[in-house]
């Protein structure tokens, strides 16, 4: 499995409704992921989700942004050529007056080393 490592200057961004079906990704979360924006927008965000990721961060993750909280934490992402990618991702609400909804926002950059370290002795003992 191959690993990309993200540049200092990387900023993956993607957008979801309440439910988490992908709205809009930048142009490098589409790079990085490996898809085009039209094979992801329409899709449930969980296209991305890499099975080494416990449950219990995308629960936080969910139970923090419909509070209308910001959600910070560590994803490691698969991507379409079966590699994978780590991230420091930044995800909150935002209403959307055009679509008179809320959505959500997901902001991505490059987590240190070390960072990755101490995410991956976290999730190991995570469900
Ligand atoms: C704005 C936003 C961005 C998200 N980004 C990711 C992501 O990059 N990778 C990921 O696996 N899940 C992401 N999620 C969480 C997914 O919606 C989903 O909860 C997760 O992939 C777990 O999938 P599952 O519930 O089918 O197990 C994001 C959710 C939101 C609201």
């Amino acid at each position: 499995m191959n690993e990309y490592v993200l540049k200092s200057d990387d900023f993956l961004v993607s957008q979801t409704d309440e439910k988490g079906i992908i709205l809009f990704a930048n142009d490098d979360f589409c790079k990085i992921a490996g898809y085009t924006l039209e094979e992801l927008v329409g899709k449930p965000h969980n296209i991305v989700r890499h099975p080494d990721m416990p449950h219990a961060a995308f629960k936080d993750l969910w139970e923090t942004v419909k509070q209308d909280k910001i959600w910070n934490g560590y994803v490691k992402n698969s991507t379409k050529d079966g590699g994978y990618y780590w991230v420091y991702a930044t995800v909150y609400p935002m209403y959307d007056k055009v679509r008179q909804a809320k959505t959500y926002i997901s902001c991505r950059r490059k987590p240190s080393k070390s960072e990755i370290e101490e995410a991956k002795n976290l999730y190991k003992n995570l469900k």
